[in-house]
């Protein structure tokens, strides 16, 4: 029901009135005046005046009724420690696929690497429950899927010009726009569930915590709606196939990794070259000074101020 009301007070120019309301939504006036109270309660700024409602501003909000027909398997919550926890508990408990759980902030977003995520109000914190019918052996490309689909939804809607660095951040300028951090569980072979946590700059500031971060808002410089964003990315990941090979053709096209200088620093070494590709494997292949070429499954990757050397 509240997703109606806001979709009714959104496409009117002017004010909606309260029994136009009820009518059209099949309700009674209390009841839409009980709706429009709990929504000015969560934050939006509806006005009521004698000629009825009229939404002041579009807000940003994420709430699950912000999502019409998935609402029910998006859970918001307003503060959590991690995203990733909260799913992992939901995926074993068997909630369905594609349930989401956002977090208007972390006390204790994690990163990869054992890093830490600032989450501050304002970012666009998830984790997205898959089950891919996918081996083990290729679940790395529901992961590319999804940097490869947030990039082109942060371009498509916003026109930053985002890229995708290896493994699965995406950049604008050599700063970080979104952090992907991936768990998994699987029986046997096969993938029970893949989870996905997303971390967006949108309309907060990183930078107290990471100095080479940038968000949507400081881009653009104004707010961006989070919800059009996450609207947006489960709309092409419910249209990709991750298991299509184009991904990682999409990824390569998309890419501000290949071609650059790179170090990459792994648990036990680090290895310094060009990176020249990526495999079906989503391995980094990178070739050293003396032309050998190491293939690269995990690590950090830092991106070289110097051009490489052909
Ligand atoms: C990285 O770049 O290191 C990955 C960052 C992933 C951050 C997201 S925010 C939502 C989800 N919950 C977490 O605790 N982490 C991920």
């Amino acid at each position: 029901m509240k997703s109606a009301i806001l979709t009714m007070l959104r496409s009117s120019k002017g004010t909606v009135s309260g029994p136009f309301m009820a009518k059209t939504l099949g309700v009674s006036r209390v009841a839409v005046f009980k709706h429009i109270k709990v929504l000015k309660e969560s934050g939006y700024e509806i006005d009521s005046g004698p000629g009825g409602y009229f939404l002041k501003s579009w807000g940003d909000f994420v709430y699950p009724f912000e999502f019409a027909d998935r609402q029910k398997n998006i859970h918001y919550f307003e503060s959590l420690e991690s995203t990733m926890d909260e799913a992992r508990e939901m995926a074993r408990q068997g909630c369905p696929p594609n349930t989401v759980v956002i977090a208007g902030q972390q006390t204790r977003g994690r990163g990869r690497l054992s890093r830490k995520w600032l989450s501050n109000a304002g970012g666009l914190y998830f984790t997205l429950v898959l089950r891919p019918s996918l081996p083990v052996a290729l679940a790395h490309r529901a992961l590319f899927a999804a940097s490869v689909c947030l990039c082109k939804v942060l371009r498509d809607l916003t026109g930053v010009a985002a890229m995708v660095k290896w493994p699965n951040d995406i950049l604008v300028d050599e700063k970080k726009l979104v952090g992907i951090l991936s768990e998994m569980a699987g029986e046997g072979d096969l993938v029970s569930h893949l989870n996905l946590g997303v971390g967006i700059n949108v309309n907060n500031s990183p930078h107290a915590f990471e100095p080479k971060s940038v968000s949507i808002k400081e881009l653009l410089g104004k707010p961006f709606p989070r919800r059009l964003i996450l609207e947006a990315f489960l709309d092409k990941m419910d249209d990709c196939d991750p298991v299509a090979r184009n991904i990682i053709d999409d990824w390569r096209e998309l890419s501000c990794t290949l071609g650059r200088r790179v170090i990459i620093q792994t648990p036990r070494q680090q290895i310094e070259g060009i990176a020249r590709d990526v495999d079906t494997d989503g391995a980094l292949l990178v070739e050293r000074a003396d032309k050998t070429v190491e293939r690269v499954t995990y690590g950090d990757c830092l991106h070289q101020i110097m051009e490489p050397q052909q």
